[in-house]
């Protein structure tokens, strides 16, 4: 998965409006969705590419740190852009995750829990992280069942508000 979490970032980097390094939607953040992304995907035994994709793109279009309802629909757009313009090569995803992907960024921020499989790891890897700003993941807002674990949403939390554990 390094080269495609390098494939992600060669894109996102040079047009991302906010802070990378330190803000509550940069590096920090989607390091730790594709963790949960990685743990999701070995336990149901499904494929990495498109929630590690996901992990480093999805907020790629943020205007700011705050709710920004539309980011997921303006990442969408621009992976489109992207797409068409043939530009996507380097993350080598066939047509199938390219649409799995699309379909996970544009509708990560809506609140849904029914989708493919593969969409439903890429939305709880993200909402498994939101101890950062605060809030507490709840396993009705999760898709998958081993996300809606206690064990998992605890672990999840402790390492969004940097708690270090053994495991
Ligand atoms: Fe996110």
């Amino acid at each position: 998965m390094k080269n495609l979490i390098k494939a992600c970032l060669d894109l996102v980097e040079p047009q991302f409006r906010l802070d990378i390094n330190h803000g509550w939607h940069g590096v920090g953040h989607w390091a730790r969705v594709w963790r949960n992304g990685l743990e999701l995907c070995e336990v149901m035994e499904l494929p990495q590419q498109v929630p590690c994709a996901f992990a480093f793109l999805h907020d790629s279009q943020r205007f700011d740190e705050g709710m920004d309802p539309l980011h997921g629909h303006r990442a969408c757009e621009w992976l489109d852009r992207l797409y068409r313009e043939g530009r996507l090569g380097p993350l080598n995803l066939d047509l199938r995750d390219y649409k799995l992907l699309a379909r996970a960024i544009g509708g990560h921020s809506h609140g849904g829990t029914e989708e493919h499989p593969i969409v439903q790891i890429c939305w709880d890897s993200d909402r498994l992280d939101l101890g950062r700003v605060g809030i507490m993941p709840a396993a009705q807002y999760l898709c998958t069942p081993h996300a809606k674990k206690d064990s998992t949403i605890m672990a999840a939390y402790k390492r969004s508000i940097g708690v270090k554990q053994c495991v």
